[in-house]
């Protein structure tokens, strides 16, 4: 997708996003005001931005593999660690909410789709240091830094597993047997993004909760995204453009949310 096309694209979300006055159901007004919108600074934040502030500052040069749909902007396999930290992890702003969403729905094991140096999965492991993340990422050079990372900042509850996910999900699905927090950050193609849903769709509970990254970033992405809201065991979703949370509570009448964020 080009870029105006995207900008066109984040425009009509912020023309069609609705603010708090306009939801009704109360779960998602809940989520919304105290989860979603919550600006307090939690004491995580600081060391994990520090790490990518150090990141960003790191011009060494490693070779990787690249296993999903590639950056649309780096486009070789020799790269600085500076420009994976700059394009790949999540900005502070959407790995924060990851955080707060873990703390608020307290899963008991997370699965991430894609470590790349482990911003987001420092942020999904250090909101509760009792909760199991499981993160997989493909690129083994990649995973080594992750793996220091987590070190450095003495995080425990992380386990990376190295391997491409066409292979390596399986196995993590039925070691876990419970889907109840997913977050989708790897391979940005329509079919593969649609076979690792389908797979954890089948370990998920009605408390589990999906989260899929750059739901807009490309026509086939779009595509995914509207075949994961209308999966008949979906009952809320919520689009915040650059991320969209999915819910499967059984409780809940049908309902697709655009929320301003
Ligand atoms: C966008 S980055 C992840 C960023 C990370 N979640 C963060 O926010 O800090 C995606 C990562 O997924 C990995 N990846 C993509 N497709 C994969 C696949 N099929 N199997 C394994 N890893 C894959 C890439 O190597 C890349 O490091």
């Amino acid at each position: 997708m080009g870029r105006i096309q995207y900008a066109t694209r984040y425009l009509i979300y912020l023309l069609r996003a609705k603010t708090k006055h306009d939801v009704h159901s109360p779960f998602v007004f809940a989520l919304f005001t105290t989860v979603i919108q919550n600006k307090k600074s939690f004491y995580a934040y600081r060391s994990i931005e520090k790490l990518r502030a150090m990141l960003l500052g790191n011009k060494r040069t490693i070779e990787v593999k690249d296993f999903g749909a590639g950056s649309s902007v780096l486009k070789t396999n020799t790269r600085k660690v500076k420009d994976i930290v700059r394009h790949s992890a999540k900005p502070a702003k959407y790995a924060q909410l990851l955080f707060r969403l873990v703390n608020y729905f307290q899963p008991k094991t997370i699965l991430e789709l894609g470590t790349s140096l482990g911003i987001s999965t420092l942020y999904l492991a250090m909101a509760n240091s009792k909760t199991k993340v499981i993160s997989i990422e493909g690129s083994e050079t990649i995973a080594t830094l992750a793996r220091e990372n987590f070190k450095l900042l003495n995080v425990e509850n992380i386990e990376l597993i190295i391997g491409n996910f066409d292979k390596v999900l399986p196995a993590q699905l039925q070691k876990i047997n419970c889907a109840d927090f997913v977050f989708f950050d790897g391979n940005h193609r329509k079919t593969p993004t649609l076979s690792y849903y389908e797979q954890c769709l089948h370990y998920a509970h009605n408390n589990s909760v999906f989260v899929f990254d750059d739901i807009h970033w490309s026509q086939e992405m779009e595509e995914a995204w509207q075949t994961i809201k209308q999966h008949p065991r979906v009952t809320i979703t919520i689009d915040l453009f650059f991320m969209g949370l999915v819910f499967f509570k059984t409780e809940q009448a049908k309902e697709h949310f655009v929320l301003r964020f």
